[in-house]
């Protein structure tokens, strides 16, 4: 059988070690859906040329149809022996229609320029699977947002308490890169939207076959350029590799952040049983395992990425068999992400706020020093000097194992003395509440309630278009 696709200037077939190397079909036989779809308008280039008559395309496209039938059913499917996806399905080809018409089919194509079109349609198709998903996911976090209302919790950088925010603008900081992620997708999918068919092994056809009207069919609303670069480059399949790795990023450090909220010190979220595990020794144990999960196969995502960019380096601009080796790293992805994204969005749906804690939490750790400063900037005092009173009432108050509002009208007079009348040193007080921070920070982008919804807003309207 193998002489079937090279025969002619071979005495035997290939050695069994050669065959196992080569074999392809345990992971591309997903395409063969769209390898008959390729089929099925190929078929139809050649009868436009000329090179099948009218009946002999009939009876192709019944025979192709067939095919798919036997496929879905199960009924055909790779044996040992074939090579690759296309391999099986010529086979199959040949089983229905029998040598001479399927024997047709094959004419000015090649599977190189074949699998670089398959390769284009299969993940188009996934690409929207997955940006799908993560708009859900953006849509999950926006509902906790809109939940989440005017609940404060503790603002940190470097994990140390920094400036109180609300929940929901610490929530939508994750919805913006899951949004940039689908809006990369839709870019690429733009430059994706050139079919090789028609390039042949690498110099193109010369039958005077229309790859314009098979990209149609298939489609692509246009053709690629050049024949060498629609079947030797994969840069595109990177960049989808790139987004895949990427979303996996963005959603491991969402993860990141719900496991250390998850834990008994923070307690600031609950999971919900449907969505945590348990231990097999441990009666007491709630596990956050889906966002563990998400954050371990973010790991895998970006090595699928560099695998494939090491494997492209280097490589000679045309098709060289390396390029085989494309499929299994974005086949990885899309199946790690279509099956993670539902899970996790599931997790971040039901995931329940305590915002009592949130609320208690969020002006500690002297998180109001700020707002202190600046409202001695407000007062006329030079920010480096406002900068040094307002940490002078951190050094007293965390000398005395205090808080801020623990300071006495004295201490406030005291610290001010050089900057303030003693009148006026206690009013700094109106400062020290962190719904009156937060509300205070009512620039475009900050996170008082006001421009929060606002964000909410504009984060819906972004995704209506998508
Ligand atoms: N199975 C190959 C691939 O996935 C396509 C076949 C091209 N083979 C060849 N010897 N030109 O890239």
């Amino acid at each position: 059988e193998h002489l079937a696709l090279w025969g002619g200037r071979f005495t035997s077939g290939p050695s069994p070690e050669l065959a196992r190397l080569s074999k392809s079909t345990q992971f591309d036989w997903r395409l063969a859906d769209d390898d008959i779809a390729g089929s099925r308008a190929h078929a139809r280039a050649l009868g436009r040329a000329g090179l099948l008559t009218e009946d002999e395309l009939d009876r192709m496209e019944e025979s192709l149809d067939e095919l798919q039938r036997r496929v879905d059913d199960g009924s055909f499917a790779p044996v040992e022996d074939d090579e690759d996806e296309a391999t099986a399905l010529e086979r199959g080809l040949l089983e229905i229609a029998g040598d001479e018409l399927g024997g047709k089919l094959r004419a000015g194509r090649s599977r190189n320029d074949q699998i670089a079109c398959l390769i284009r349609m299969w993940l188009r198709r996934h690409s929207r699977v997955i940006a799908g998903q993560l708009l859900s996911l953006a849509n999950a976090l926006i509902v906790q947002s809109e939940r989440a209302g005017r609940t404060v919790m503790p603002g940190r950088t470097h994990m140390q308490h920094a400036q109180p925010v609300l929940l929901a603008h610490q929530l939508m900081a994750h919805v913006w890169p899951l949004l940039r992620d689908v809006q990369r997708l839709v870019d690429w999918d733009k430059r994706v939207d050139a079919s090789p068919y028609g390039s042949g092994a690498l110099a193109g056809n010369t039958l005077g076959l229309d790859p314009e009207a098979v990209a149609h069919e298939l489609g692509f609303s246009r053709v690629t350029t050049n024949s060498i670069d629609g079947t030797a480059s994969r840069d595109l399949v990177a960049e989808f590799a790139f987004v895949a790795a990427m979303a996996g990023v963005d959603i491991s450090r969402l993860s990141e952040e719900i496991i250390i909220w998850n834990t008994q010190e923070f307690a600031f979220v609950k999971l919900d049983d449907g969505y945590s595990t348990g231990s097999s020794i441990m009666p007491q144990k709630k596990n956050p395992d889906i966002a563990e999960l998400a954050r371990g196969k973010s790991g895998r995502l970006i090595g699928d990425l560099t695998g494939l960019l090491a494997t492209l380096k280097g490589l000679p601009t045309a098709y060289a068999r390396d390029l085989q080796e494309d499929k299994e790293a974005v086949f990885d992805q899309v199946d790690t992400l279509e099956v993670l994204l539902p899970a996790f969005t599931g997790m971040v749906a039901t995931m329940r706020f305590d915002s009592e804690r949130l609320e208690a939490e969020a002006p500690t750790g002297f998180a109001l020093a700020t707002d202190i400063a600046e409202w001695l900037v407000r007062n006329g005092v030079p920010f480096r000097h406002a900068h040094e009173l307002s940490g002078a009432c951190v050094k007293i108050a965390e000398g005395r194992g205090q808080e801020l509002w623990d300071l006495t009208d004295a201490d406030f007079v005291d610290v001010f003395k050089d900057f303030l009348p003693a009148d006026k040193a206690p009013k700094v007080r109106a400062v020290l509440s962190s719904h009156g921070s937060v509300s205070a920070r009512n620039g475009k982008g900050g996170t008082a309630y006001d421009r929060v919804v606002e964000q909410i807003g504009e984060a819906k309207s972004a995704i209506m278009p998508l």
